[in-house]
């Protein structure tokens, strides 16, 4: 039976680590850290995605600001909204929720957001330095991933990780991340998506598996290997008659991966809190200007 790797557990200790630098922030008279965030439109995820993140920052002592932007906005006004926290000795980072109305360029939008305040680590420019192994904002979720790994001292190294997904937010990161040269890493890295036949091939053969496809329970126990770490990304919105009308699905079959897995996420309380509060350790070396 697989052990948890317990992301919420994490996440808190992290947040906590967080909060103790901002007290030293505060009792040393210093502004505290201020991160922004830009949510255009109307999408119920994204809405609630954004307030966790202005909830986190509360709690880590952070200063934040939304702007809320209608959907039908120009991508000339966001453009001008983003120059202005480009500008601002303020804002120490910020981000843009996406997904974007249909009518914006978001590859223009992401290019318009200084690299230095990018805490998203969207900007093509800390893409290439992650690949490169230069300082940087890393992604959020894979950041957590990393963390989640090294905080259980699971070992990476040697080991061949299979990755289900090529986003430019988790799968295709993460590809890059588990191959470096740096801990955790070194691992030998396959990555499939829609196109890979016969998945089940390459999990079967993998010591990690990270899945980031958004398919409820499409990684089945008898499509792993006994032993292997599971790690799911996966939070699709299903509804239900619950109080709160949805429930969180993973990727991962939890009950049959979890008799062969050796250590295993859950969904909620894995990957999730893990990319939460990355978001905020990256706001804090924002703030100290760790990364440039
Ligand atoms: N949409 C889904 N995940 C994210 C994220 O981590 N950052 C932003 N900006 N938008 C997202």
């Amino acid at each position: 039976m697989a052990q948890i790797l317990d992301g919420l557990k994490v996440s808190q200790d992290i947040k906590n680590e967080i909060k103790a630098d901002v007290d030293k922030i505060i009792a040393s008279g210093k502004r505290v850290p201020h991160l922004a965030a830009i949510l255009v439109g109307n999408n119920g995820a994204s809405k609630a995605y954004v307030n966790s993140k202005v909830k986190d920052c509360a709690e880590v002592g952070f200063k934040s600001s939304l702007i809320k932007m209608p959907s039908t906005v120009s991508e000339a006004e966001l453009l001008e909204k983003i120059a202005e926290l480009n500008d601002d000795p303020e804002i120490d980072g910020f981000i843009v929720q996406l997904p974007l109305p249909k009518q914006m360029d978001q590859e223009k939008v992401i290019m318009a957001i200084n690299p230095h305040k990018d805490v998203d680590g969207f900007h093509p420019e800390n893409f290439g330095r992650m690949a490169l192994e230069m300082s940087t904002f890393l992604p959020a979720t894979p950041f957590g991933i990393l963390t989640l790994l090294e905080r259980y001292n699971l070992e990476t190294k040697g080991k061949h990780c299979v990755i289900i997904g090529r986003s430019r937010i988790v799968g295709r990161p993460m590809s890059i991340l588990m191959g470096r040269k740096d801990f955790p890493g070194n691992s030998t890295v396959t990555l499939t998506h829609s196109y890979t036949p016969h998945i089940e091939e390459f999990t079967k053969a993998a010591d990690i598996v990270i899945t980031a496809l958004g398919d409820p329970h499409f990684l089945k126990g008898d499509m792993i290997k006994e032993g292997a770490v599971v790690i799911d990304v996966g939070i699709t919105r299903i509804d239900d008659d619950s109080e709160k009308g949805y429930h969180l699905a993973g990727d991962v079959d939890f009950d049959s991966c979890a008799e062969k897995a050796s250590w295993i996420t859950p969904v909620p309380g894995g990957v999730g809190p893990m990319t939460r509060a990355m978001l905020m350790k990256n706001t804090l070396l924002a703030y100290k200007h760790t990364i440039y």
